[in-house]
């Protein structure tokens, strides 16, 4: 049974016995189906009806699962608040590294991936965290459709290998690539909580997270939960895109995660006919945003069409086509930034 499968059915059950208006859906808070076991948590409009709800639950839904597990948060329970000292070092892993960006489509993902894969080919032990859960794009980046996370027997979730690397994302835990993420707020923080603390990643020098786009919840959970060495701030030289990372950088600062440079991606085009630079979107003007705000530039992407229909197909170019402009910026980025974390 999929969690939407199970959100149908408690959409069913009523909780006219309490006087309570609607159904048990509009109380669930998180819902997750891992192995054979479902977690339920439902925020409680008064005390007093945990009973209830899970003998409301296990009617309905023990046959349906080998285990279980409902808890209950009070209203108004803050779900992500917690001070800077007690930010958790991911088990094992030495250096997180968070890429993140103002706007959508600016390449973050792309960086994510081949800047992951470029660390690998250094000799480094590196993990990949898809932390997009609204939209995933990890699985297709790195020819992982349709992959599966596992559990283990201590209930940690682990990560699927490709190329080397230990990669996580939630379109692996997705019925199908169609499906809508449902997940909302408190849903959503305890998924990337569990990415990061309760996934068997094993030793890692570097678990690199691919962010969503913008300013919102992840990041500033992130920024709450975990010690992260820094983030990376993607961005494309076009006027539009360099307003949007100053709200980003500004983000970073505000929840204190330190910026560790800017990436400025689709910086130049290399003619193949003549072999010349072309600055389509104009030269520099990511530079001098970076230094204005005292960040160094980490890396410059050139557009690269082949990059593009590589990462389509899942062959990220730093491990099909080494050869290629772009895969040669990727390794350059990954050394500067070894040079930035060590
Ligand atoms: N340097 C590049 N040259 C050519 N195409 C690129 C380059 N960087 C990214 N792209 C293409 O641009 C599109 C968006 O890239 P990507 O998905 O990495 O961006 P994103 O910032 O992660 O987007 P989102 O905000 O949706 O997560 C993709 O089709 C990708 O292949
Ligand atoms: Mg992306």
């Amino acid at each position: 049974m999929s969690v939407e499968e199970v959100v149908e059915l408690l959409k069913q059950l009523q909780l006219k016995e309490a006087q309570l208006e609607g159904s048990l859906a509009d109380y669930l808070k998180d819902a997750r189906v891992t192995g054979g076991v479902l977690s339920l948590v439902f925020e409680l409009p008064r005390p007093g009806l945990e009973d209830l709800i899970r003998s409301k639950v296990y009617d309905a839904l023990k046959d349906r699962f080998e285990k279980l597990e409902v808890r209950f948060l009070q209203k108004g329970t803050p779900v992500a608040s917690s001070p800077a000292f007690t930010r958790k070092q991911v088990p094992g892993v030495k250096h997180l590294v968070a890429v993140g960006s103002g706007k959508g489509g600016v390449g973050k993902s792309t960086v994510a991936v081949n800047l992951a894969l470029a660390l690998s080919r250094l000799g480094y032990r590196v993990g990949l965290l898809d932390a997009d859960v609204y939209g995933p794009s990890v699985p297709t980046l790195m020819g992982l459709k349709g992959a599966r996370v596992e559990v283990d027997e201590a209930r940690r979730l682990v990560p699927v290998e490709k190329e080397g690397i230990k990669v996580l994302s939630i379109g692996f835990m997705l019925p199908s690539e169609d499906t809508p993420v449902i997940w909302r707020g408190p849903m959503l923080m305890r998924a990337l909580m569990d990415f990061l603390f309760n996934t068997a990643w094993g030793e890692l020098d570097y678990l690199i997270m691919d962010l969503p786009p913008g300013t919102g919840d992840v990041q500033i959970t992130l920024a709450q939960h975990a010690k992260l060495d820094g983030s990376l701030v993607v961005t494309t030289p076009q006027d539009v895109a360099l307003a949007d990372v100053k709200k980003a950088v500004n983000m970073f600062k505000e929840v204190g995660v330190p910026v560790l440079g800017v990436v400025e991606n689709m910086a130049y085009f290399k003619c193949p006919s003549d072999g010349k630079a072309y600055y389509i979107f104009g030269k520099g003007k990511v530079e001098e945003f970076a230094r204005s705000y005292g960040l160094p530039l980490l890396g410059s992407i050139p557009v690269d069409p082949e990059l593009s229909r590589a990462s389509d197909e899942g062959r990220p170019v730093v491990l099909y086509y080494p050869e290629s402009e772009s895969a040669k910026a990727f390794m350059s980025l990954a050394r500067a930034l070894v040079e930035k974390t060590s």
